[in-house]
């Protein structure tokens, strides 16, 4: 199937002819978090992107499609999502030294094979109403006897929750990460069920005083009419590690082993860390760029600053059959 061809059968957007070869891109991100970035990258270079908006089973696809696939590159969230990719053996390593450049170390593949574009820190939602200032610090805290009752999230077999507790064994090791899991666990308020917003949304009806998520959801709860009330019911906490920072994953690019398209493509790539593209494409998501010194969106400003985690994603990745198994030893979401 050409990429025509599957531009035409799924959820995707089709541009005019271009002057130069098109970049095709497979992504799990909704399209129109990505489309302005692209539209900008087309303006300045005259070369058309293609994005099909592939839901899930993205590395079984590339590796059924092989050295035919159309995708030059692979964007999509969560390191756990880049891995499985890199795993899969459909991704080729890219070497730039202005990719290099602007990605921070922690936040890129050692091997050049998948790059960080933007962040999203994993906080606290803390009700306005019946959270102090100072009443959570560290992710540490959140086992404490103090929370009984009061604690809201998400599955923790979900990949958000799962890398968070990639990143609490990396501080303290399996053991310690297992006691911390449980005691979480035994201050649910209620067992796990919905995604980030619904934890908010039960903190504003009073079910429990703080939630796990992730930081966009409180720009895409203030700009939905029904959920707006939920997000100004609480407020951003950033936790960090005793002996650390605040928990950040990524989204990310990544080009495929196939690549027919690979100058264009790297072009792109390049194109998406320079400083427009960072902030065009970190705001259509309150998102975080990767690139210093790009100014913040004056709402994801309004949130704080905070120090990220120094931990490798990729040596998170490596912490990820642990935490899976963790999980299940502590019946997390039973
Ligand atoms: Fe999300």
């Amino acid at each position: 199937m050409t990429f025509r061809a599957l531009l035409l059968a799924g959820t995707c957007v089709a541009f005019a002819a271009p002057a130069l070869a098109d970049v095709n891109i497979y992504t799990t991100r909704q399209p129109a978090l990505i489309q302005p970035v692209m539209d900008a990258f087309t303006a300045e270079t005259g070369i058309a992107v293609n994005l099909a908006y592939v839901d899930s089973g993205l590395a079984e696809r590339l590796r059924a499609e092989g050295n035919r696939s159309p995708a030059d590159l692979v964007m999509t969230v969560d390191i756990a999502n880049l891995k499985q990719i890199v795993d899969a053996g459909v991704i080729q390593p890219v070497e730039s030294n202005v990719l290099t450049a602007a990605v921070p170390e922690t936040l890129r593949s050692p091997d050049n094979l998948w790059f960080g574009l933007t962040t999203r820190a994993r906080i606290v939602y803390a009700a306005r109403d019946r959270v102090a200032d100072d009443e959570i610090t560290t992710y540490e805290d959140l086992a404490s006897d103090k929370w009984q009752g009061r604690i809201c999230t998400r599955a923790g077999l979900h990949d958000y929750n799962l890398a968070l507790l990639s990143a609490v064994i990396a501080h303290l090791g399996e053991d310690k990460a297992r006691d911390w899991a449980a005691g979480v666990r035994k201050n649910l308020a209620r067992k796990p069920e919905g995604n980030d917003r619904a934890q908010v949304r039960a903190i504003w009806a009073g079910q429990c005083d703080i939630s796990l998520g992730n930081t966009y959801y409180m720009g895409e709860m203030l700009n939905n009419a029904e959920q707006a009330a939920w997000a100004n019911a609480v407020r951003i906490v950033f936790p960090t590690f005793e002996n650390g920072g605040t928990h950040v994953n990524v989204s990310g690019v990544a080009m495929t082993t196939a690549a027919p398209n690979r100058d264009q493509a790297l072009r792109l790539m390049e194109y998406l860390v320079s400083p427009e593209a960072q902030r065009i494409y970190a705001d259509l998501n309150y998102e975080y760029p990767v690139l210093q010194g790009v100014p913040l969106s004056d709402l994801v400003a309004s949130w704080g600053e905070f120090t990220p985690d120094d931990v490798n994603l990729d040596d998170l990745a490596g912490h990820r059959p642990a935490a899976l198994r963790i999980m299940e030893e502590v019946n997390f979401d039973g």
